[in-house]
């Protein structure tokens, strides 16, 4: 089986190609390299001893699509590529609808011009906006809260009309929680370009001394601590989610949603604490302002995708921090 994975250059794509090679699936990466190194796919091969075929290429430009499925033969295909940082789509938001949207349109079109209807749409948490309760199922209310959201909401909105205008289409929208953390050899990693928005990379470039203190936004939410808290989930298993819905892909499924989570909630104080226990490090932080748009807590009831999937998070909070430090330490500067 041939997989298509646009964005496998990036963060969760790369953890991803790692779990299709090692489960016998041939890889394609088309990436732009717009937020990501053409290094972690040359690591990816170092990990599993396999090979994979790199496509430096740009979802805005169809003919460059195009010569991919011309040269492959392609099954299905897992679409991470875009753009993700929530405060840059409310600055810019037609860099975000434009590279988003108009990027899936034509990925979609020349899926539809070669017979290739399989596809998994890298969703996000973000599409349920401030839940009125928790845990968060998949028939929640959606809604968007910026720019960023919006462009999730709006595919899985036209992925939703595709589907109704052709059952022939198979369309797994994963909603991810938030992912951290690395592959446990500490080859592959997130690597944001500039100073981190998330928490956890934020964390980690404070324990390596990139970064002088964590901010923390507020601490008088409606949580324990007080402190916001959210789902992280460990990217291998949620790579290993994607692995999972392959198979589920090919019984001809029509259009199914997944939350990728595992359930559990940590505040951010929970999570500074868990990198000082892996890292042996004291992380400084400073209580300043909550950040526009953040939500108190939110975490997902993933049991639909345990038992339609077969797939549980299984990674701890513990593995999830010990596992950021070693890739962070080994490479302090990312790939750079
Ligand atoms: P990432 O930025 O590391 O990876 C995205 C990749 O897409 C990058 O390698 C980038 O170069 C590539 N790309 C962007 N626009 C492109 C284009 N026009 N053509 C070709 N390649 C292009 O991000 P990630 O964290 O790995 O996220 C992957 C997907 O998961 C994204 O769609 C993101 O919105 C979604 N997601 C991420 C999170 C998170 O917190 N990391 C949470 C929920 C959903
Ligand atoms: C986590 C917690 C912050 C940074 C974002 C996107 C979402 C999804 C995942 C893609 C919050 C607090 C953070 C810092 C802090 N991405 N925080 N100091 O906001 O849950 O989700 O990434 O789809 O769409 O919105 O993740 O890591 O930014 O924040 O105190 O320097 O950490 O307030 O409680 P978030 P995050």
């Amino acid at each position: 089986m041939k997989i298509l994975v646009t964005g496998g250059a990036g963060y969760i794509g790369s953890h991803t190609c790692v779990e299709l090679l090692n489960a016998n699936y041939d890889a394609v990466v088309l990436d732009n390299l717009s937020n990501s190194s053409e290094k972690s796919l040359i690591r990816v091969k170092n990990i599993t001893g396999k090979s994979l075929e790199f496509y430096k290429a740009d979802l805005l430009n169809k003919k460059q699509i195009m010569t991919v499925f011309s040269d492959h033969k392609i099954d299905a295909v897992i679409h991470f590529a875009g753009l993700k940082a929530v405060g840059e789509s409310v600055s810019m938001p037609l860099k975000y609808f434009h590279n988003n949207i108009i990027g899936t349109l034509n990925l979609l079109d020349v899926m539809n011009d070669f017979n290739v209807k399989n596809i998994v749409f890298s969703s996000s948490a973000t599409v349920y906006g401030d839940p009125a309760s928790l845990p968060i199922t998949e028939n929640f209310p959606l809604c968007a809260t910026n720019p960023y959201g919006r462009t999730k909401l709006m595919i899985e909105e036209i992925l939703q009309d595709i589907y109704r205008s052709d059952r022939n289409w198979n369309i797994a929208l994963l909603r991810y929680f938030n992912p951290v953390g690395a592959h446990k050899s500490g080859e592959i990693g997130e690597d944001p370009f500039g100073i981190p928005n998330n928490l956890a990379p934020y964390i980690s470039q404070v324990a390596v001394g990139l970064l002088p203190r964590v901010s923390i936004f507020g601490n008088n939410y409606d949580t324990p601590d007080g402190t916001g808290v959210r789902d992280y989930i460990h990217v291998v298993d949620l790579a290993l989610g994607h692995l999972k819905t392959l198979p589920k892909l090919f019984t001809n499924p029509g259009l199914v949603v997944y939350n990728l989570g595992t359930g559990f909630g940590y505040s951010v104080l929970e999570m500074i604490k868990g990198f000082e226990a892996a890292s042996g490090k004291t992380i400084p932080y400073k209580i300043v302002d909550k950040r526009p748009g953040d939500i108190a807590a939110c975490w997902a009831d993933p049991s639909k995708a345990e038992t339609d999937l077969g797939w549980k998070a299984d990674k701890t909070l513990s593995d999830m921090c010990k596992d950021a430090w070693n890739w962070q330490k080994k490479n302090p500067k990312g790939y750079r």
